[in-house]
């Protein structure tokens, strides 16, 4: 895909781009440059998922973009890697005609199905034996990309074959789906492609615990997942679900006119390139895709002759059904040859030319032997049902949550009852239903608890929620469940402290609150059995060390509802300090990105309780760091609004670390003396730019002693 050369020139330039982080203005003439660079790192991690970059990395560079866009709009370009995000909200979708209609696909879903399909191909093509392409069926939202002179111009849901969603702006956010390609060399003007969005099960699993966590019911498998999220109102919300694509089919294009033409019509060199290659073949179009970006399935695809080498390799395939990050249920058989598809053509209902082999649902049967409550950090009290242990999809299931109250009623399950179970998204095993036509008698209605499992304490039920929370600001549980994420390696990541040490320690009397996590007595830790010097050395070592992890970790740590990660990281940018969320109003709250009303009256709430703000004393005493050192204050900063530039050899400070000084306080630094320039930084030997400044009366011209003194004023104001 890329020559070693190629890679040698990216890594190159994003190395040159990641020294000019601050240098605005000389990124200019190259921001073509430091555009292909990014699209060459989102292709590189969402279609090869082969990195060459790390994350911060690719941040800064995205950031750096922007910058330079924001400071130049006019040279902002529709393709831009920064014109994913979308600003506004989707208003309702437009209904738009496809231009060719999006037929099903038959099924089969065994091998004698299969058999009678090939007799019936190869007797309409008159063959003794047929090329196939065989690829995943992907479980997903099927979708259409129109690309026009290269550019993506629509993207529609499959509605109802003949016209779907226009969902540009939300398809704009999955970044395997480039936003421009070059077909014109090709000659090609116009082209349709049809593919899948798909949620991966991690991401599915994700959400789920999330709506979970909001008392609402989880989503049944990541197909729905997939297709609601393609439906959001909010294009960043679209971004947030990490979605992926695949592409598998060229629908039609058009040539120079814009005329459409059929697939079928294929006839100049470039059309038949398009279609594949010597002999227009559907693997061919599949290469061809991926040549161009996209994210074909060129790897999991396999050409074969016979119907015979199909049903091995579909078989092989579902063997490593559960070993892929995405849901897939069943393959793909597409006769390879183009011309033979139009041979066969289609019904109209789907084309003659492929067929879908469906994989058998991953479902088994059990039955449910009771019910038992488990209290959560937030105090959602979860009913998880025990099962008679059962073997689907290659696991062992023996229990499984039933999330709340209304699930139960919903599902209609009673202990006893025989219960359908399947693993949805492969990973979380879910009950489909009951069968009540099985009961024997012996069943019992689930009744609900009133109180907490851990303190016994009564639950309440909050009116706009399904679910029953106990309320005890000092239920065991829920402290040492809070303990345990606040340790635990997304928050502060306290290795080697672990669930079962603190539970243990907890059990010892060792442990109470987050705050005694740093107070821990090692003494008598030493008497246990177990726990060796060693052991010990390294728990202290992790704890020390955890007392400047950046404040997003630790914010996240608090546990705060709906406060996960990406928010932490949000607020964490906000605030110099964190007790300065004390003043923040929740309508101030609700400004930041990824902060809705309800994230900010939870983050309102947490700040004004007394309680919290005592705790978080109580950790700064003991040394924890609840400053953010790398704020980015850009808007908010002393030296907003002003302009900057460092001339000369400065004796205290690096040039990128004073200039990065400057920007943490909101100043920008420019490239050149002009009477935009409010201050000249003037060190050692300074020469023409100094002489150019000393014309203009509006410029402030200082020493390196008087910018480190302005930057610690504005600090302090
Ligand atoms: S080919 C005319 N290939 O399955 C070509 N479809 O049950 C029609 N699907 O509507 C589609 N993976 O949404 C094709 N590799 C694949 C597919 C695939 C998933 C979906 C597609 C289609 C549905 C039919």
């Amino acid at each position: 895909m890329y020559s070693n050369s190629q890679i040698h020139n990216y890594q190159a330039s994003t190395q040159q781009f990641l020294q000019m982080l601050t240098n605005t203005e000389a990124v200019l003439p190259k921001v073509e440059d430091l555009r292909s660079v990014l699209r060459f790192h989102e292709h590189r991690y969402y279609v090869l998922s082969e990195p060459l970059i790390n994350d911060e990395d690719y941040d800064k560079l995205y950031k750096l973009l922007e910058a330079v866009e924001k400071a130049h709009p006019e040279i902002i370009t529709k393709d831009s890697p920064t014109q994913r995000v979308g600003t506004s909200l989707n208003s309702g979708f437009e209904t738009v005609q496809h231009l060719v209609p999006m037929l099903s696909l038959e099924n089969s879903y065994n091998s004698d199905d299969l058999l009678d399909w090939d007799r019936k191909v190869k007797e309409l093509c008159g063959l003794d034996n047929i090329e196939y392409c065989v690829e995943p069926k992907f479980d997903g939202a099927s979708i259409s990309l129109i690309y026009e002179h290269d550019m993506l111009v629509r993207a529609a849901t499959r509605g109802d074959g003949v016209a779907g969603d226009d969902i540009t702006n939300n398809i704009k956010q999955i970044r395997s789906i480039p936003l421009s390609a070059n077909f014109s060399q090709y000659g090609i003007q116009q082209i349709e492609i049809r593919g899948e969005v798909v949620m991966t099960k991690a991401a599915f699993d994700t959400y789920n615990e999330g709506l979970v966590a909001q008392g609402l019911s989880p989503l049944a498998n990541p197909r729905n997942a997939a297709s609601g999220s393609l439906r959001m109102k909010d294009p960043k919300e679209v971004a947030r679900r990490n979605l992926e694509a695949f592409l598998y089919h060229v629908s039609y294009y058009a040539n120079s006119q814009l005329s459409i033409v059929h697939d079928s019509a294929a006839k100049t060199d470039s059309e038949i390139l398009l279609l594949g290659g010597v002999g227009a073949s559907h693997s061919g179009a599949l290469q061809l895709l991926w040549n161009l970006g996209f994210r074909s399935p060129q790897k999991e695809k396999k050409v074969v002759l016979g119907i015979e080498a199909v049903i091995q390799y579909v078989n092989e395939f579902e063997a490593l059904r559960d070993t892929l990050p995405y849901e897939i249920d069943g393959m793909v058989i597409k006769v390879n040859d183009v011309a033979l598809q139009d041979k066969l053509g289609m019904t109209t209902h789907h084309p003659r030319w492929a067929i879908a082999f469906k994989f058998k649902a991953r479902q088994a049967t059990t039955k449910l032997r009771g019910i038992e409550f488990q209290v959560g950090r937030t105090g959602a009290v979860t009913p998880v049902a025990k099962l008679d242990p059962v073997q689907v999809g290659g696991v062992t299931v023996s229990s499984i949550s039933v999330h709340n109250e209304e699930y139960i009623k919903e599902k209609d399950l009673q202990i006893n009852d025989t219960v359908v179970i399947e693993r949805a998204g492969d990973v979380i095993p879910q009950i489909v239903k009951s069968l009540p036509e099985l009961r024997d008698g012996l069943q019992t209605p689930i009744v609900f608890v009133k109180e907490c499992p851990s303190c016994n304490q009564p639950l309440i039920k909050d009116e706009a929620e399904a679910v029953w929370r106990c309320v005890n600001g000092n239920c065991t549980e829920q402290l040492m469940l809070a303990i345990i994420h606040f340790v635990s390696k997304d928050a502060m990541d306290i290795k080697s402290f672990g669930e079962a040490n603190v539970r243990r320690f907890y059990k010892m009397g060792l442990l109470a609150d987050i705050p005694s996590v740093y107070t821990l007595d090692f003494d008598k830790l030493s008497n246990q059995k177990g726990i060796g010097a060693k052991s010990i050395d390294n728990l202290k070592d992790a704890i020390e060390a955890s007392k400047i992890q950046p404040l997003h970790r630790l914010i996240y740590g608090l546990g705060i509802r709906f406060v996960g990660e990406n928010t932490a990281k949000v607020l964490a940018n906000y605030v110099s300090n964190i007790f300065e969320f004390a003043s923040k109003t929740e309508e101030d709250l609700q400004l930041l990105d990824d902060v809705g009303v309800k994230v900010a009256k939870s983050i309102y709430e947490y700040f004004s309780n007394n309680k919290n703000t005592a705790m978080l004393r109580q950790l700064e005493g003991l040394g924890l760091q609840l400053v953010n050192t790398k704020k980015d204050a850009i808007a908010e900063g002393g030296l907003a609004g002003q302009t900057f530039l460092f001339t000369g050899t400065l004796n205290k400070l690096k040039r990128n670390d004073a200039e990065a000084l400057a920007e943490q306080q909101g100043g920008k630094i420019v490239s050149g003396v002009s009477s935009k320039l409010n201050y000249l930084v003037v060190g050692d030997d300074a020469g023409s730019k100094l002489e150019k400044a000393k014309k203009i009366n509006t410029i402030k011209i200082i020493s390196e002693d008087e910018f480190l003194a302005l930057v610690n004023t504005n600090k302090q104001a």
